[in-house]
């Protein structure tokens, strides 16, 4: 077997993960290339979702009777938890969503319906980038297209990279909000966010960053990254679809509107107005998603015993494993940085003209699971010129053999069609 420096042990982090023993196709081990899309959920994580729904379940800062208490003790410990887990400097600032996209549409809305000096209108400008996932980009053209705030973006270079040559061109005296992506969800490359935050902040623009595909695989401290918004999701990073996170800096939060209103957000409500609980409960309207924080919290308690650097540096080593067996691939053609440096564990790419759909079909056929299409960045595809790509994404799991899985079977592949 294929041994790389900087490995975690493997054998033992699969036993923890059910799905990864499945087979499909007449007995075929599932290899799981598409943690981008989702994650895999360890055992830890189903339990503690299990555990809550069969002992604890109850609605949240309501009831006195003590599994109500329990429940509300779990859903503030998971944010305990998550706070801690990205250095945030108090539990107030972390807000939970159903999704990182309702992360990213909550700043976007709170900017819009904010007085000065936060409001952006026609006089002012947002900046995003051409790497963004659709998420990162359509609340902002909603955005401008209610505010007629003008839209402005970074492109992205032959290999991958973001344009930032024109940089003080694009950030000016004007722009009110840059939002950017940490790591590319297509292209795997991590984004040189400090020097993008120091052209926002001498200019005296917000900063919101997508850590989507950051927070599963890396040390996230938010006070060394010095943003005023970070939003991910938890179902990338082994816990439960529908939770995400925004984390917020605290006068912020104090300051903006919200946006959702009902139960939970308010202080007092008459007929005629309403005054609103602090944050994080101000941006939290109706029931939480409960049972979903806490499968959080138990995620983020697995992936910390394991150490996030670890965790780096194990898809690091996999990641410079998969670039160089790709590259042996005729006709492999990889999209974003074709090298292990200042990028994630996730590779797309094209293989000659073979449309990826059928790349990701006779894989499938194979057992191997990867994700074809625009990956919700068809900005992306079109900078390149190509209409879909065909996307690897490896995580704490995967493992080299996998890797040398994927390319026999792009080697199938490419021997099928000929
Ligand atoms: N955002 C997820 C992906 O990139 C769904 O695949």
């Amino acid at each position: 077997m294929t041994q790389l420096p900087g490995l975690l042990d493997t054998e033992a982090i699969r036993k923890d993960f059910p799905l990864l023993d499945r087979t499909v196709h007449d007995g075929k081990k599932i290899v799981y290339l598409d943690s981008a899309a989702t994650s895999q959920k360890p055992r830890q994580v189903l339990d503690a979702l299990n555990e809550y729904y069969e002992r604890h379940n109850a609605n949240v800062h309501r009831g006195v009777y003590t599994i109500a208490e329990e429940a509300t003790a779990l859903y503030e410990g998971a944010r305990d938890k998550v706070a801690a887990f990205i250095n945030a400097p108090s539990r107030d600032e972390v807000i939970f969503t159903k999704n990182a996209s309702e992360s990213l549409n909550l700043v976007a809305n709170m900017l819009g319906w904010a007085d000065e000096p936060y409001r952006v209108d026609h006089e002012t400008e947002i900046v995003t980038t051409e790497m963004e996932h659709h998420s990162n980009i359509v609340p902002w053209q909603l955005l401008s297209q209610r505010t007629g705030a003008k839209l402005k973006w970074f492109g992205i270079t032959d290999d991958g990279r973001l344009d930032l040559s024109n940089i003080e061109e694009i950030i000016t005296e004007k722009t009110k909000i840059v939002s950017f992506t940490l790591v590319s969800n297509i292209m795997g490359t991590i984004n040189p966010v400090e020097k993008i935050i120091r052209r926002a902040q001498q200019v005296g623009a917000l900063v919101c960053i997508d850590a989507s595909q950051a927070a599963p695989h890396m040390v996230l401290d938010v006070q060394a990254l010095q943003a005023d918004f970070v939003a991910f999701t938890g179902h990338k990073m082994v816990g439960p679809t529908g939770i995400g996170v925004l984390w917020g800096r605290q006068e912020l939060l104090e300051d903006l509107p919200p946006f959702l209103g009902g139960g939970e957000m308010i202080e007092t409500v008459s007929m005629h107005s309403s005054t609103y609980a602090p944050a994080p409960h101000k941006f939290e309207a109706g029931t939480p998603p409960i049972a979903q924080a806490v499968g959080l919290g138990a995620a983020v308690d697995y992936l910390s015993a394991i150490g996030m650097e670890k965790i780096y540096r194990h898809e690091h080593a996999i990641t410079e494993y998969a670039v160089k067996r790709l590259l042996e691939v005729p006709d492999l053609r990889i999209i974003g940085p074709a090298t292990a440096e200042d990028r994630g564990a996730t590779i797309s790419f094209t293989l000659g003209d073979i449309h990826p759909h059928d790349v990701g079909q006779v894989l499938d056929e194979q057992g191997i699971a990867v994700r074809v299409g625009h990956h919700c960045a068809r900005p992306v595809c079109l900078r390149y010129g190509i209409p879909a790509t065909t996307r690897a994404s490896f995580y704490l799991y995967s493992t080299p053999a996998e890797v040398d899985a994927l390319v026999d079977g792009l080697e199938h592949v490419r021997n099928f069609f000929g």
